[in-house]
């Protein structure tokens, strides 16, 4: 099938690039359309608000939100807002918010909050002669040419914590950094560390036209690559904590207090030394950071590039979280690298992110990195303490399940009927699929 491009799309309206999709990709199916528009809100300021969020909207892409009650951190008893598809991951954060709920709860500690930006660049000058012009001359320009934009955020209390001048040249020939670390306090901070890179970047370059300690060819040399934050954050970590007497980390699986918690830890220790499984273990943390960052109107593919970047620190991919048992008390924990905002971005924008910020009584930045490590933690719990006993299908079909009969067209009575049916037996789509043409036969 020949298709072809479009000039202007963007500037067609919701319903011209509709019609323009439907005759273009889809047959001119009208039904397609009734899709689309059934995710319209009612409500047109609020469905604007929502276009305006993206380019070129055509419909809103719904996800279901859910709630982790019984969470205790830190003392506070907190409801947790998930935005996530996979049907079992508000069910598990729950087990896990209940199962430590009488044992001390979770426990949290900030570490640090230091956010980094880079400026990259190329110049042809002998490493020591740039490290002394940084020094003596361009360190200070760069803090004066920046203080308007850092004005706010230093009144916030944040700001440019420091600038150092990185010589990458054994990697890349005559490639520099200046590298910048920042307090952007409540907010997620994206925004100001690049509007100050940037700066960095111009000033850069009128510091080195001015210096007169280089050549006019070593001048000629410099090229700003680009100024740009790191999703890396190995300084903005928090960790997030649970400990009980072996004696009372009861499961009703039926296996003993002492092997689960021997086989818990072994599953921890082979996500340690085990990059496959390391990879899936760190995949169920995320689903419980993931599910309360959306829901927090924050940016998931930064809070992911940073966990396993941070996962991969010491040249293999490892477990973001540590478990360890001795003199009879259970230990487990994860620190992780996490950037979040509870000011800017989407937050004061999106009606339900509000609603999140609310419900977890409006948290700072500091706060919500507690309570997004403390769901991840409870997440890779809930998985591994399933993994250990009775297998992760047990709990992961019987969430899955509604899809199931949702998709073979199951009347509420018949779904009914199944959720007795697998009261006491693992979910597997076979027996799903058997036992309800039995049904519809009868
Ligand atoms: C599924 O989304 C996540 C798990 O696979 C995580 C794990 O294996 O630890 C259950």
């Amino acid at each position: 099938m020949n298709h072809t491009p479009i000039e202007g799309f963007s500037k067609l309206s919701k319903e011209q690039k509709i019609d323009w999709l439907l005759q273009e990709y889809l047959n001119n199916d009208q039904d397609y359309k009734k899709v689309l528009e059934q995710y319209w809100s009612d409500d047109r300021a609020l469905q604007k608000l929502h276009d305006e969020f993206s380019e070129n909207t055509i419909s809103n892409f719904f996800m279901p939100y859910g709630i982790a009650p019984n969470f205790l951190i830190d003392g506070k008893l907190l409801a947790l807002p998930m935005a996530v598809e996979e049907s079992s991951v508000v069910a598990a954060a729950s087990k896990s918010a209940k199962f430590w709920l009488n044992k001390g709860g979770f426990k949290t500690t900030i570490i640090n909050t230091e956010k980094l930006g880079h400026t990259h660049f190329i110049l042809n000058v002998e490493p020591h002669k740039v490290l002394h012009f940084f020094n003596f001359k361009l360190k200070k320009k760069l803090f004066e040419a920046t203080e308007a934009i850092t004005k706010n955020m230093r009144n916030r209390g944040g700001g440019i914590l420091n600038i150092k001048l990185i010589d990458k040249t054994a990697d890349l020939e005559n490639y520099f950094q200046l590298k910048a670390s920042f307090d952007t306090v409540d907010s997620m901070g994206a925004n100001f560390i690049n509007s100050c890179l940037e700066q960095f970047g111009k000033t850069l370059k009128e510091e080195v036209s001015k210096n007169e300690d280089f050549t006019e060819k070593e001048k000629n040399s410099l090229q700003i690559v680009m100024n740009i934050l790191s999703n890396y954050t190995p300084h903005c970590i928090v960790r997030a904590e649970v400990s009980c007497k072996i004696d009372d980390l009861k499961d009703d699986s039926g296996i003993s207090n002492e092997e689960f918690a021997w086989k818990f830890k072994q599953a921890v220790t082979i996500a340690e030394i085990e990059p496959y499984r390391a990879t899936t273990h760190n995949k169920g943390v995320m689903n419980g950071v993931d599910a309360v960052v959306i829901a927090t109107g924050n940016d998931f593919r930064a809070t992911e590039a940073c966990a396993h970047a941070y996962a991969a620190k010491s040249g293999s991919y490892k477990s973001l979280t540590h478990c360890t048992i001795d003199n009879g008390i259970f230990r487990f924990w994860i620190d992780l690298p996490i950037s979040v905002g509870v000011v800017g971005g989407l937050t004061n924008l999106h009606p339900l992110v509000k609603f999140s910020l609310s419900l977890l009584g409006k948290p700072s930045a500091q706060e919500l990195m507690s309570i997004l490590a403390v769901s991840g933690l409870a997440q890779n719990f809930a998985a591994l303490r399933s993994l250990v006993t009775t297998g992760i299908q047990k709990g992961h079909m019987k969430m899955h399940l509604l899809n199931i009969l949702n998709q073979m067209g199951a009347t509420e009575e018949e779904k009914k009927y199944f959720v007795n049916y697998f009261k006491d037996k693992t979910v597997t789509h076979h027996e799903v699929i058997s036992e309800f043409n039995n049904l519809r036969i009868k």
